[in-house]
């Protein structure tokens, strides 16, 4: 096992760079079972997109690796099944399941099982491929899907909390194929789900509306494989500037597209921070002394990003003042709010909210994380934090955050890895 030591209180300067994105990149290694193959650049290097890499040779697919760039060859498409021993380390596995029916006609995919974020069902992955016309069954906790050909349909993806991001994905994959036209609505509009509708309309698949709500895709009959460069990760530069701002400190993320950061810029700013994005970076500066308290709101983008809600509780915990956070994606998700009472923390929980009474500084402690971006609230709240933390559950952290303690490091932070 492996910790990381955070010595707190130390200011962050300097500009650190954003790698690709790992919710972009997941859905286009799935879909290179739709095209054939693919050629995907700024893949970052994580634990999760390693894994996505072995379910990838599970289903007949060679995966060579240089770096951040990946090649993918579909070479036997015999193999439809995604077994449960890979989904239940990564649910994004289910974002094979469009492509596999499309491409081969069947999918046998394991159901995944529970979360530490939530209940997290697949209903309407279920659904998006039953309105295509797959005929699905669950037998002995695998999804089985069958369709000779898919037929293009209108598929409503309204969720009980709101639009599904890899729901929208994975109907989006399977419509390319299918006979005829394909509405999805309501579509999830996140970044990722525009990339992936980029990607794929290189591979020539013929999509319009992608990143609003209502996607359209007129079906072909084969797709090829094509080259993309994966977008910035919007939710590790999110965590950057998070972390700039629980220490007071001036950093500036590069190589992010600011727009994918508007909910946080906003929130930064009337939390009294200066924020300034262009070309490509953004840079937060602390506007005065203290950090003033937020009421956020968790929702779907362009809305405050769930994926960044534990690490700005980690800034608010030492706000002046009290905040309310309210989760409408993963009312669930909280589990990160005891560990930072460890840390001095004073939260309370009503319902889908969370009330972040604001101490000024909180202190260093052993600290275990729950799933990744709790994980990286910790990081947060320790870099602020008066004194030495330890870090526990890092294979949670390894599995979104690409080199974090160097480049954490490389902005001033006192932080090491080392085996416990
Ligand atoms: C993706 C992201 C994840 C992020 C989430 C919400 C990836 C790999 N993961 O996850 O980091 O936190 O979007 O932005 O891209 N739901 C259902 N039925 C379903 C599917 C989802 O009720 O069939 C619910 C979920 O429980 C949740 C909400 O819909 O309450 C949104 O989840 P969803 O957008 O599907 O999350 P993912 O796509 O799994």
């Amino acid at each position: 096992m492996e910790e990381l030591r955070i010595e707190g209180g130390a200011r962050l300067k300097g500009s650190v760079t954003v790698s690709g994105s790992k919710n972009a990149a997941l859905p286009a290694l799935a879909a290179a079972v739709l095209t054939g193959g693919a050629v995907l650049r700024r893949v970052p290097r994580l634990a999760d997109i390693d894994t996505m890499c072995e379910l990838l040779e599970c289903l007949g697919c060679r995966v060579v690796r240089r770096g951040h760039t990946l090649r993918v060859s579909a070479d036997d498409p015999s193999r439809t099944e995604a077994p449960y021993e890979i989904v239940s380390r990564m649910r994004a596995s289910i974002c094979v399941l469009g492509p596999l029916l499309a491409a081969r006609g069947h999918a046998r995919v394991a159901l995944p099982g529970g979360c530490a974020i939530g209940l997290r069902p697949v209903d309407l992955h279920l659904k998006g491929m039953e309105a295509l016309g797959a005929s699905i069954s669950v037998e002995h906790g695998y999804i089985v899907a069958r369709a000779r050909r898919l037929k293009g349909a209108h598929v409503r993806l309204a969720g009980r909390f709101g639009p599904s991001v890899l729901a929208t994905a994975n109907t989006m994959m399977a419509a390319t194929l299918a006979d005829g036209r394909s509405v999805i609505e309501p579509a999830a509009q996140e970044p990722e789900v525009v990339d992936l509708a980029a990607f794929l309309r290189g591979c020539g698949a013929r999509i319009t509306g992608a990143g609003t709500p209502r996607i359209e895709i007129e079906g072909v009959s084969a797709l090829r494989a094509a080259e993309h460069t994966v977008i910035a990760d919007r939710i590790e530069a999110g965590t950057y500037l998070l972390a700039a701002a629980a220490t007071r400190s001036e950093v500036t993320v590069t190589r992010c597209r600011p727009k994918h950061l508007a909910a946080l810029v906003g929130a930064l700013r009337e939390a009294g921070f200066h924020v300034d994005g262009a070309d490509g970076a953004v840079t937060v500066a602390p506007g005065g002394r203290r950090t003033r308290p937020l009421n956020v709101v968790t929702a779907p983008y362009p809305g405050f990003p769930t994926d960044l809600q534990p690490q700005t509780m980690a800034l608010l915990s030492g706000a002046d003042g009290t905040s309310t956070i309210t989760e409408t994606v993963f009312p669930q998700r909280f589990t990160h709010a005891a560990e930072l009472a460890r840390m001095g923390a004073r939260i309370t929980q009503e319902g889908a909210t969370a009330v972040v009474e604001g101490v000024g500084r909180l202190h260093g402690t052993e600290v275990e994380a729950s799933d990744l971006r709790a994980g990286a609230a910790l990081v947060v709240a320790a870099l602020s934090a008066e004194g030495v933390s330890r870090v526990r559950g890092l294979e949670h952290i390894d599995r979104g955050y690409e080199d974090l303690e160097g480049k954490l490091s490389s902005l001033g932070a006192r932080i090491t890895r080392s085996a416990v």
